[in-house]
């Protein structure tokens, strides 16, 4: 509620909306309001018709002929690379390996790396809000090698407990993995800074990403991360195709996750060598057009400009949390300090379940996701087990909002 508004916005909803074709459909006879950005992005005409136009005039394998159709469809995903690389301040495009999503990178890595570097008595620090996908992995990779996870808790605000992080590292501590931005709370952790303490005692650290390159202009070098990861389909890219960063050197001492096609220099029926970054990383044939779909919303993303789609959303989550405020019986999570947030506000509403709310909102066309938000330790540490969130994206509207809480007033009314 102490959030400030430090830009005025120079980006105008009405028109981008214009670019996003399911926005001319209806949902339950109403004009679809959609509010679940940080399950799943909406994509632009652009991204739509590229994977259109592969299909139709490029369709074909890469790395694995001389013919016209393979060179085009060679240089097109490479291509999707080098933008993948650009946006996030890589300094080379090899930098960059295409997976399926944020959980296939961290699964990537932990396998990759972990695996192979890490050792009974190590240890990783990862934090209470982390996504199940920066725990799951860990929590396989501590049952076969013996390591412990340590956790960095949050404070009664939704911000990571900062004072507790020197106490959690020692020379023991091997990897820091932690959320750039929460995806129940909104609060956008200084990685920066976690990473500069980490280094103090030789960790290694990987940013989850997955909710802050959406919304964030982000550059791996000024971070000083080791590796970063994140998921295309949030960031107005197709579904199926994700990245990681990673600094040239460990990616090269990295062991590969998958095996066979595409990933080899040399195969003999006793030995194999490995092919160069990042197609060592890249078993088989990848997806191709979802890559290619990722190089045209990161296109679509900077011709925009990222500090005008923070500082759109940033209005957005001002007004809404003030509009929600007005209303005690809405409970809602963190935002409680003016720390860096992205549009993301996790509420419930007294006596009513989430489910309920969401249903009785997509029956007016509004679209937010209701349930543990993938995150249950961070729900359980606030004492939630579910809640119902609308999240922004560079298409909502204060309309949106207002409407939505309307029908957030007319759902407790029913309810009383
Ligand atoms: C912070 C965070 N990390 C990771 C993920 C996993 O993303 P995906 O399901 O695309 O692998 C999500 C998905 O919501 C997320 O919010």
């Amino acid at each position: 509620m102490e959030k400030l508004i430090k830009s005025a916005t120079v980006l105008d909803p009405h028109l981008i909306k214009n670019d996003f074709p399911v926005f001319k459909r209806r949902v339950n006879g109403k004009p679809l309001i959609y509010l679940d950005n940080a399950a799943t992005s909406q994509k632009p005409e652009s991204v739509i018709n590229s994977i259109d136009n592969y299909y139709r005039n490029h369709n074909s394998n890469i790395h694995r002929g001389v013919h016209t159709l393979s060179y085009e469809s060679t240089v097109m995903y490479e291509e999707a690379h080098k933008k993948v690389a650009e946006f996030i301040g890589a300094e080379d495009w090899r930098n960059i390996i295409f997976t399926r999503n944020a959980t296939e990178s961290i699964n990537l890595l932990a396998y990759g790396w972990g695996l192979h570097n890490l050792k009974e008595g190590d240890e990783i620090l990862i934090t209470i809000m982390e996504h199940h996908s920066n725990i799951v992995p860990w929590q396989m990779l501590r049952d076969l090698k013996g390591i412990k996870i340590n956790v960095l808790g949050v404070d009664e605000k939704g911000n990571l407990k900062l004072d507790d992080l020197p106490g959690l590292l020692s020379e023991r501590t091997k990897l820091v993995s932690v959320i750039h931005a929460s995806n129940v709370l909104g609060t956008v952790n200084p990685v920066k800074y976690i990473t500069q303490e980490a280094k103090k005692v030789g960790a290694l650290v990987l940013i989850d990403a997955a909710q802050s390159i959406p919304h964030l202009s982000i550059d791996v070098n000024d971070i000083g991360c080791d590796f970063l990861v994140a998921s295309g389909h949030k960031m107005l890219g197709p579904t199926g195709i994700g990245f990681i960063y990673g600094r040239t050197e460990l990616l090269q001492d990295m062991e590969p996750f998958m095996y066979g096609g595409d990933m080899i220099e040399k195969v003999t029926i006793e030995k194999t060598t490995w092919n160069e970054l990042p197609w060592k990383f890249e078993a088989g044939t990848p997806n191709i057009v979802g890559g290619i779909g990722l190089g045209v919303a990161v296109d679509y993303l900077q011709n925009i400009g990222l500090t005008n789609i923070y500082n759109h959303e940033e209005e957005l989550l001002v007004y809404a949390l003030e509009k929600m405020a007005e209303y005690d019986w809405i409970k809602i999570y963190g935002h409680k300090s003016d720390s860096q947030s992205v549009g993301v506000i996790s509420f419930n509403i007294e006596g009513i379940h989430p489910h309920d709310v969401a249903g009785m909102l997509d029956e007016q066309g509004i679209a937010v996701r209701s349930g543990h938000h993938c995150a249950q330790p961070l729900m359980r540490e606030l004492s939630m087990d579910f809640a119902a969130r609308v999240s922004f994206y560079l298409y909502n509207t204060k309309e949106e909002i207002d409407l939505c809480i309307e029908t957030l007033k007319k759902i407790k009314k029913l309810f009383e």
